[in-house]
């Protein structure tokens, strides 16, 4: 039930709870995936960057992280991650397409993941056609997804993504 799930922009004092939530998700080979690898180069953008609270306990957290994809820019989504305990209500959901609202509300064209087009497709994410994306680090080019917040913000993609600086 996503009416029990209060969403909120992530504050500094929800860092340790959302650090738990990740290692116990993603473990110690979290730091070898490409996204995270995105992330390293750039911080995630602290106004597009949210929690989910049941109550006054931390369930959820999303974030999204400005890139460029060769000369276009865009936004990482991700991670993601619903505490297992709280699973399939919903929230991974509901966090996702309220970070795409914000971010579209905010002037944002272009979200790009790494994840399962199965979950992702009915949020609006579909495959990158052409393969002509890369990321710092191998991945499978289905897994490597668009969404526009524009219609064809993603046209004729290409290029190397790279974390980017807000203040660059
Ligand atoms: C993946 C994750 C975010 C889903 O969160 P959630 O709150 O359970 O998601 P929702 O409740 O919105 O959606 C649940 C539905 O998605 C399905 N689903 C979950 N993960 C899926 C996946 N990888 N591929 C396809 N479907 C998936 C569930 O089976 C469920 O289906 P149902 O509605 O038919 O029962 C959560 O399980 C999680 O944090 N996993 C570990 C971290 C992770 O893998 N993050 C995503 C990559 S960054």
């Amino acid at each position: 039930m996503t009416s029990n799930l209060q969403i909120r922009s992530e504050k500094p004092e929800d860092q340790s709870a959302i650090d738990a939530l990740l290692s116990a998700a993603f473990g110690p080979g979290a730091l070898a995936r490409a996204a995270f690898r995105v992330r390293e180069q750039a911080p995630h953008d602290s106004d597009l960057a949210f929690t989910g609270f049941c109550g006054d306990r931390l369930v959820a957290s999303v974030r999204l992280t400005p890139i460029s994809i060769g000369t276009t820019p865009g936004l990482l989504l991700g991670p993601l991650v619903v505490d297992p305990a709280h699973t399939k209500s919903g929230y991974g959901r509901a966090l996702v397409s309220h970070a795409l609202n914000a971010a579209r509300a905010q002037g944002h064209r272009l979200v790009i993941l790494v994840g399962d087009a199965p979950y992702y497709g009915p949020l609006g994410f579909a495959a990158i056609p052409g393969g002509s994306v890369t990321m710092p680090g191998p991945v499978d080019p289905a897994r490597l997804l668009a969404a526009e917040l524009v219609p064809g913000a993603a046209a004729g993609l290409a290029g190397q993504i790279q974390g980017v600086r807000k203040s660059d």
